[in-house]
């Protein structure tokens, strides 16, 4: 019989891949907790949260209960002029969760919509006001927000989309301020930085039809981190010039940086928020927009004109709403939120240990993430030292996914204190062994 890696690279064509070098994919089992079991038998424990998704863990037993029920009485419904119980009952608990004035929850299917979404409302936002001098996009230097081509142009600058650049619309982006654990010119560097915002700000602000940033996480551009008092001087910034703020929480939302929402941190309540990844708690694919009422409004009017022409065949899926239902009690009845205070305890004491090697600096943490940069101060996605750690890591049996000479663990809230201790452990011997590659 054809081995399932044989038909997969006869058939199948595989994301951020170089196809022609790539060693051939791991046959996944089944996946279990912090674990996933390979057809072959071994085991990984899956530090990467599969793509940042896995919020409690795998295949958790009552998110799957959920969304098997939810199978057997109604797998999928046009959204259109129907609506139905997962879905209404999770925009409810979406809104409960969120500062106001988020109000109203438009559900998309990945990530890249839910900023897709959020671009196009705050763009007719202006239209449907017959504001038409509002044609700019600002963002944030290094962030990233998905590979759609609105999601592509406010991600520019974070260095994946060379060959599609000349399709990208204006974007302005603004400096970011990074910070890591003792860094002491923190507070200098976010002064500077804000005086250049306020420069493009008095050139450009006028024109602005929005600003979007990752909150207080960057993390596809090398988990860089800001603190949230930089965050919300941003923000206000973009209030006094009326712009709309878009906070992308995809990566960020459901309890990854520590509170439910990063924004929560910062004391900021923006007009749109992105959610996605963490909202199944990884078993579906499903995405939500939520916008302030002041953007809903503007959509209000007695002909289609200035509704929101835009929707996919999945929106809404009931599948997704019943899995991000159960994820939300699974938040409550294990205080996922407790447990990653604790990863957070056990990576900060881990970093300590791990920048008294030479050529490990940056260290920074934020709640279940801790990153560290290899060799040189700034993050270079293309250093080879990213692909050797994430082989010599997973031949130890432990998932990592460096960027570049960022080196990164980011472990689901259900992983044990062994499990944890085991794969800091793996990654520290990693590290230590292939110290000649980065310690110049
Ligand atoms: C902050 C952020 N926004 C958007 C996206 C895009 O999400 P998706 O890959 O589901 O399209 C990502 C994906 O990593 C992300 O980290």
């Amino acid at each position: 019989m054809t081995s399932i890696v044989d038909l997969d690279r006869k058939y199948v064509w595989h994301p951020f891949t170089q196809e022609q070098t790539a060693p051939p994919p791991l046959p996944v089992k089944s996946a279990r907790a912090a674990s996933l079991f390979l057809e072959d038998g071994r085991e990984i424990l899956d530090m990467a949260c599969s793509w940042w998704v896995t919020v409690h863990g795998h295949s958790h037993p009552k998110i799957a209960e959920a969304v098997g029920r939810q199978a057997a009485s109604l797998e999928h419904v046009i959204f259109a002029g129907f609506t139905h119980e997962p879905a209404a009952r999770l925009a409810e608990a979406l809104i409960g969760a969120l500062p106001r004035p988020l109000s109203r929850v438009f559900y998309s299917d990945n990530g890249s919509t839910a900023v897709e979404v959020a671009l196009k409302m705050a763009w007719q936002y202006w239209r449907n006001k017959g504001v038409t001098g509002r044609r700019l996009f600002l963002a944030m230097q290094g962030g990233y927000h998905g590979d759609t081509f609105g999601a592509m142009a406010v991600g520019r600058t974070s260095g994946y989309y060379g060959p599609f650049d000349e399709l990208l619309c204006e974007v302005a982006h603004l400096p970011f301020a990074p910070t890591w654990d003792g860094d002491a010119g923190v507070a200098q560097r976010e002064a500077m930085t804000l005086r250049r915002i306020d420069d493009v700000l008095e050139r450009h602000g006028h024109e602005a039809a929005a600003f979007i940033a990752e909150p207080l996480l960057q993390g596809a551009s090398g988990m860089n981190m800001c603190r949230p008092e930089f965050l919300s001087a941003v923000c206000e910034r973009m209030r006094a010039y009326d712009i709309p703020v878009i906070l992308d929480e995809v990566m960020t939302g459901f309890g990854r940086t520590g509170t439910m929402f990063a924004l929560e941190q910062a004391g900021v309540a923006p007009d749109l928020v992105c959610l996605s990844k963490g909202l199944t708690a990884g078993f579906l694919p499903m995405a939500a927009t939520v916008a302030s009422e002041r953007i809903y409004e503007s959509f209000l009017g007695e002909t289609f004109y200035t509704a929101f022409a835009h929707g996919h065949s999945f929106t809404a899926n009931p599948l997704g709403c019943a899995a991000g239902l159960a994820s939300l009690e699974v938040f409550k009845e294990e205080d996922t939120l407790g447990r990653i205070a604790r990863i957070t305890a056990s990576n900060r004491a881990w970093l300590a240990e791990l920048t008294q090697m030479p050529g490990v600096t940056r260290p920074r943490a934020l709640g279940s993430i801790a990153a560290v940069t290899l060799g040189s101060e700034a993050g270079d996605y293309h250093a080879e030292i990213g692909a050797t750690v994430r082989a010599q890591c997973l031949s130890q049996g432990v998932l990592v996914r460096p960027m570049g000479n960022v080196v990164y663990i980011m472990p689901p809230a259900c992983v044990t204190p062994e499990e944890l201790k085991r794969a800091q452990g793996v990654i520290a011997d990693v590290l230590r062994n292939t110290a000649p590659m980065y310690v110049r």
